[in-house]
């Protein structure tokens, strides 16, 4: 089979996360991490296999990585079953054969990239001809499983596999997105924190101090809104250090929004310290992963010293599209 059909794309979000959530705009890019899958037929029975469980593990690791396991170590069972259902093969038997190349539970989208890696390696196994918004619709539902109340941005952004700008769906209007274009690639480092740390609670504690005082945090949410939408402009003329700017700034809002943490401020500090011209963090946030863009020659460094201070490091790059890793 061709695996390259089969894979999901992790996904940084540049601009946007959280109040992506209340109906503003985002932008997110796939990152060449990915998870593939492979399906083949047997007799009877499902199998699901997951070699080699992949962490962010580092030392800052050890004490959340446990309450993060229990709860999430059955959802890559959970959204099989779901996908067999939908596709209706549950009659048949098959083994599930899942590649990894992305930490969990760290802000890298890696639960949707394995939905949209099963969905394809079970329509390739089973010849069933899905459209991409087909697999997407698929992939949401089962976000829904993991997130609750997911925006649609990761799973829109693994299965498609290129930079968007990107609105939830709201009331009778369906989400939607539409493709950013680069003119040429932009380097950014991604920094674990090797805190891994549950979307769904960090979700969760926005919504709360939303409704505590809606337009005090509706305001933030603009103002995030507009930076999103600044990022287009910046994405589309490759203007790096504007980019970094917004990002800064976006990051600023998100401490606002109390979803930052130690080890991101951390890593933010030493990113910008060591030349990056903007770092942030990305996806849910408490814990999970920053990511920093600097001119093409500080990239090394500025990856080299998040290493320096005990940090994993992965270099990606923001591109037209992304093509899944040989
Ligand atoms: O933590 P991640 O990679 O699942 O990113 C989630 C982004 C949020 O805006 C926080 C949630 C969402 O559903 O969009």
């Amino acid at each position: 089979p061709d695996l390259g059909r089969t894979a999901g794309f992790g996904k940084i979000i540049l601009f946007g996360e959280h109040s992506v959530v209340y109906g503003y705009h985002a932008i997110a890019a796939p990152i060449a991490l990915s998870i593939r899958a492979q399906v083949t037929r047997q007799e009877s029975g499902t199998e699901l296999v997951i070699p080699g469980l992949v962490t962010s593990g580092n030392a800052h690791s050890a004490e959340s990585a446990e309450s993060a396991e229990s709860a999430d170590s059955d959802l890559p069972v959970r959204i099989a079953a779901l996908i067999i259902e939908r596709l209706g093969i549950s009659a048949s038997g098959m083994r599930i054969e899942v590649f990894p190349s992305l930490p969990r539970a760290s802000g890298l989208g890696a639960s949707a990239a394995l939905a949209v890696a099963i969905i394809r390696g079970m329509a390739n196994c089973f010849n069933i001809r899905l459209t991409d918004n087909e697999v997407n619709a698929l992939a949401f539902e089962c976000e829904q499983i993991v997130h609750g109340t997911p925006s649609g941005i990761d799973n829109t952004v693994a299965t498609f596999g290129r930079p968007i700008l990107f609105r939830k769906a709201n009331g009778a209007r369906s989400a939607n997105f539409s493709a950013v274009t680069v003119p040429h690639p932009i380097p950014v480092i991604i920094g674990l924190t090797g805190v891994r740390s549950l979307t769904a609670r960090t979700v969760s504690l926005v919504r709360t101090a939303w409704a505590k005082s809606p337009s005090r945090y509706d305001g933030i949410f603009e103002q995030i809104d507009g930076l999103a939408l600044a990022g287009v402009g910046a994405l589309e003329r490759g203007d790096i250090a504007e980019l970094g700017d917004l990002m800064n700034i976006n990051h600023g809002l998100l401490n606002a929004l109390q979803v930052s943490s130690p080890e991101l401020e951390t890593l933010v500090a030493i990113a910008r310290r060591s030349g990056a011209l903007g770092a942030k963090l990305t996806g849910g946030g408490g814990g999970g992963a920053m990511i920093a863009i600097a001119e093409p020659d500080r990239t090394v460094a500025v990856a080299g010293a998040m290493q320096l201070a005990g940090y994993t490091t992965h270099l990606t790059e923001i591109r037209a599209a992304t093509e899944p890793p040989a």
